[in-house]
C-alpha cells in the first residue's frame, strides 16, 4: 500500500492497515510537504517518503493507494494510481462534485484496478446485521427513519485554509460530516427518489453551510428526516429505522460498537426479531480497519472492493440533492443533479443565498 497525504487521517489508515489479520506492507508515504512526508514515514517505519505521487508510484509499485489528501486534491492522485495499475482507497468525500466523481469512476478500466471510497460505518457488525435481517425479511418493510449528525465545530476548526470553502471542501456538514450517516442511511434504504431540504449558515464564518435539514423519500417507500449540524454542543450521531416489525437505533459519535445499537420489536414480533438480532454478526466495531479488511480480501481475490463507485455515487447524489433542493427552494430527484445541472458541476450549483465568503 502507499499513502498519499500524510496529515491527520493518514495515521488512522496506517493503524488500521497494521491491525489487519492478513499482513499488508506500507511501501510509501507522499505529501506535498516534504518535512511532513519524511517525519510521517520515519514515525511509522515506511521506507519511501516523497512529495511526488508519480515518482513514488514508479519507485514502489504499490497494489493499492490510499488517498488521504483534502477533498479537492483526491482526483489527481487517484487517477495517477489507476493509471499505474493500483487500486484506490479514497477518503470521503471522494471528489468535490458528481462530475469529478464520474470522471474518477470512468478512469477505472474494465476488470480493475478499482476505486473504493472510505465509508467505514457500513462495516461494523451492527450495520451488517441490520442489512442481513432486512434482506431475510425479519424486520419487515422500512417505513420511517431519522439520520442526525449533530456535531460541534468551533470557529478555530475552520482555520486550515481548505476547511469551510466550496472550492476545497466541497460543502459544509452535509458533504463533510453528515455524509457518513447519510451513507449508512443509503446503504440500508437504497435508492432515494426525492429530497426537500434547507441549508443555512447559522453561526460559523464559513462560505459553506453549517447546518442542513432534509426530508428524503426512498424507492422502497420509506421516508427519512436528516439533520447535518456543526452547531450542536451535545454531540451525537443518531440513526433510527422504524421497520414494520422493529425499531432499530444507533447512537454514537464517530464510531460504534455492538453496545451502541438498540432493537425494539413491534408487538407480536418479539421472539423472531430478538432471536435474529442475537444470532446475527457481532464483535466488529465500525472503523477503517473493518472496511480495509474487506478491501484487502477483494484485492487478493480480484473482486471489486467496497464501497464501490455505484454505491458511493448514490450517497454523493443525495448530498447534491440536498444542496439543489436547499438552494433552489424546491423538492428535487436524482435526475435533477445529473449532467447539465449546475449541482453536477459542483455541490453549491449556482450558489447559496448568502454571499459573504471567508
Ligand atoms: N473517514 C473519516 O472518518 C475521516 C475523518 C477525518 C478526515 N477524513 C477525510 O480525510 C481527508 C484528509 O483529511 P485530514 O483531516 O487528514 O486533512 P489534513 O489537512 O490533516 O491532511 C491532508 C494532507 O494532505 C497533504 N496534501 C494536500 N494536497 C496534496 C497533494 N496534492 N498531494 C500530496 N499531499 C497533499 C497536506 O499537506 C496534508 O498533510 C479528507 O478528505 C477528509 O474529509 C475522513
Amino acid at each position: 500500500m502507499a499513502i498519499v497525504g500524510t496529515g491527520n487521517i493518514a495515521r488512522f489508515h496506517v493503524e488500521a492497515l497494521r491491525s489487519l489479520d492478513a499482513p499488508v506492507r506500507i511501501v510509501a508515504g507522499v505529501d506535498l510537504d516534504a518535512g511532513l512526508a519524511t517525519s510521517f514515514c520515519a514515525a511509522h517505519g515506511i521506507p519511501f517518503a516523497d512529495t511526488d505521487v508519480e515518482r513514488a508510484l514508479t519507485h514502489t509499485r504499490p497494489d493499492v493507494v490510499h488517498v488521504c489528501t483534502p477533498p479537492g486534491a483526491h482526483l489527481a492522485p487517484a487517477r495517477a494510481a489507476l493509471n499505474a495499475g493500483a487500486h484506490v482507497v479514497v477518503e470521503k468525500p471522494p471528489t468535490l462534485s458528481l462530475r469529478d466523481f464520474d470522471a474518477l469512476a470512468d478512469a477505472q478500466p474494465a476488470g480493475g484496478p478499482y476505486v473504493a471510497t472510505v465509508f467505514q460505518h457500513r462495516f461494523g457488525s451492527g450495520a451488517r446485521r441490520i442489512r442481513a435481517l432486512l434482506d431475510a425479511g425479519v424486520l419487515g418493510r422500512p417505513l420511517v427513519a431519522r439520520c442526525d449528525t449533530l456535531w460541534y465545530r468551533p470557529d478555530a476548526y475552520f482555520d486550515p485554509p481548505w476547511r469551510g470553502r466550496w472550492e476545497t471542501e466541497g460543502g459544509g456538514p452535509t458533504m463533510g460530516h453528515g455524509i457518513h450517516q447519510m451513507d449508512l442511511l443509503s446503504a440500508v434504504l437504497g435508492e432515494w427518489t426525492r429530497v426537500s431540504a434547507l441549508a443555512r449558515r447559522q453561526a460559523r464564518r464559513t462560505a459553506t453551510e453549517d447546518l442542513s435539514v432534509a426530508h428524503v423519500s426512498f424507492a422502497n417507500g420509506a421516508v427519512a428526516s436528516v439533520v447535518n449540524s456543526l452547531l450542536s454542543p451535545r454531540e451525537e450521531s443518531y440513526l433510527r429505522f422504524d421497520f414494520e416489525y422493529a425499531t432499530v437505533e444507533l447512537t454514537h459519535l464517530y464510531g460504534y460498537g455492538d453496545d451502541d445499537w438498540r432493537v425494539t420489536p413491534a408487538p407480536g414480533h418479539e421472539e423472531s426479531v430478538t432471536a435474529a438480532w442475537k444470532a446475527g454478526e457481532h464483535g466488529r466495531n465500525s472503523g477503517h480497519a473493518a472496511q480495509f479488511a474487506l478491501v484487502a480480501d477483494a484485492v487478493r481475490e480480484g473482486s471489486v472492493p467496497p464501497v464501490d463507485t455505484a454505491e458511493a455515487r448514490r450517497t454523493m447524489t443525495l448530498v447534491a440533492g440536498v444542496y439543489a433542493s436547499a438552494f433552489g427552494g424546491r423538492p428535487v430527484g436524482p435526475d435533477d443533479v445529473g449532467p447539465g445541472s449546475p449541482h453536477y458541476e459542483n455541490m453549491r450549483g449556482d450558489g447559496p443565498p448568502w454571499t459573504e465568503e471567508t
